[in-house]
């Protein structure tokens, strides 16, 4: 069942847990995220990044994954995730994603704040729920592969607590993105996290708040992020990864067989499959930090 963004961070609120954002930019990972939804009874939201248009279009994912996720029992949220373009999120919304994460962190701080309002009035008419971002990740979403390292590498701007009042009452959005340390793609060495820069924010605003570059992160951080107040985490490279090395290792075991073994693509598909739900089936209980299945 589709439940929009603002109320399912809400359910997350409420029981001091985070929910998995996974980007299923494939069917496999589409079909693995709302498998593992209803195995263990958390809900989980499907993001779809506009950088990934080139990967698949947004008018081939949209329908199937409304469709699968309206049948399904498991609470969904399908949220559009680094949306740059009003025109963009319009598409979005009128194939039935109801929640966006508008990016303008980028502009200038009050073209931000200009351009987050006309996405939150676009979301109320539809009952969708706007995320948003104050600060700087530095690294892209969709970036190059290698793209990532360190916060300070990736020339990350940390969220300022004190602007972020400001930017939730000038936007209206639902729940904030907040750079503190994470980035995008692959950590070389340890993320340091700013569970300061958390805490401050929290003391000055009530909405839910969003960890982006969340994949590569222990599980100890993840749990002292949720303690801090962060109810989404935005998950995608180190799935994408895990499948990618599990495709490598169905060619490397046929290729074995010899060298003119056929490789199907059908098994390729079966073990990101199965890597997928593994990794989303680890993270999302992880995230519930205790809280009991929900469903
Ligand atoms: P990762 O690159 O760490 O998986 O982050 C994904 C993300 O934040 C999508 O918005």
């Amino acid at each position: 069942m589709l439940t929009n963004l603002r109320d399912i961070c809400a359910i997350a609120e409420q029981n001091n847990m985070a929910l998995a954002a996974v980007n299923s930019a494939s069917l496999e990972a589409v079909r693995a995220a709302i498998d593992v939804a209803e195995q263990t009874g958390y809900p989980i939201i499907i993001q779809h990044a506009e950088a990934h248009e080139g990967v698949v279009p947004l008018k081939t994912i949209a329908p199937a994954v409304v469709a699968l996720a309206e049948r399904s029992s498991a609470q969904i949220c399908i949220n559009l995730d680094h949306c740059e373009h009003l025109s963009y999120a319009q598409r979005a919304l009128d194939l039935g994603f109801n929640g966006v994460m508008f990016d303008g962190s980028t502009l200038p701080y009050e073209q931000n704040v200009e351009y987050s309002r006309r996405a939150a009035e676009m979301c109320v008419e539809y009952g969708a729920g706007l995320e948003c971002e104050l600060g700087s990740m530095g690294s892209r979403e969709g970036g190059e592969r290698d793209e990532g390292g360190t916060a300070e590498e990736a020339g990350a701007i940390y969220t300022d607590p004190d602007q972020a009042a400001d930017f939730v009452k000038g936007t209206g959005l639902d729940i904030l993105a907040c750079s503190f340390g994470t980035v995008h793609g692959i950590y070389r060495g340890e993320p340091h996290l700013n569970f300061d820069v958390l805490e401050q924010i929290r003391k000055r605003i009530k909405v839910p708040l969003v960890m982006h570059g969340g994949s590569g992160v222990s599980d100890d951080d993840y749990r002292s992020a949720i303690d801090a107040g962060i109810r989404k985490i935005n998950y995608y490279t180190y799935g994408a990864k895990y499948a990618g090395e599990a495709v490598r290792s169905v060619i490397d075991d046929r290729t074995k067989q010899g060298s003119d073994a056929i490789v199907y693509w059908h098994d390729m598909t079966v073990a990101a499959y199965e890597s997928f739900v593994q990794t989303f089936g680890h993270v999302v209980k992880v995230f519930a930090n205790g809280a009991a299945p929900l469903a």
